[in-house]
């Protein structure tokens, strides 16, 4: 793929944010950064379909907080028709990791990832996702 050069104008202080960004992702340079964000968009973009995906949501919280369990699997029962299947692991004393494997459109799923990712208290969250059919 041949890589074309041009020009960008940006305020300092987006500039600043570019290079935060660069340096956070350990990318080599700004050209990686922007490449980075455009992919990025792109895919998210793409996940705001109908079309059929299947992946996960991950999730590692401290189960003594915020009644994250109770909410977790409430927002899960709207979604029971995406769902295929919950993990539940006690990594420790106080940290959950959940997995849960999810089919169905794309928008449908980002929807539901969000709304676990959003609760208060989660760690760390992220789906993952990919193309089913
Ligand atoms: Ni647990």
């Amino acid at each position: 793929m041949s890589v074309i050069r041009f020009g960008v104008s940006l305020e300092q202080e987006t500039l600043e944010k570019l290079d935060n960004y660069t340096s956070d992702n350990k990318l080599p340079n700004r050209s990686q950064a922007i490449r980075h964000l455009i992919e990025n968009n792109i895919v998210e973009k793409k996940w705001k379909c109908n079309n059929i995906v299947a992946g996960a949501i991950v999730i590692v919280f401290d189960h003594h907080k915020y009644d994250i369990n109770n909410k977790s699997n409430e927002i899960q029962h709207t979604y029971h028709h995406c769902i295929l299947s919950t993990q539940h692991i006690h990594l420790n004393h106080d940290l959950c990791l959940e997995t849960i494997a999810v089919k169905g459109k794309a928008q449908e799923l980002t929807e539901l990832a969000d709304k676990i990712i959003a609760l208060k208290g989660i760690q760390h969250g992220k789906l993952v996702m990919s193309k089913a059919n």
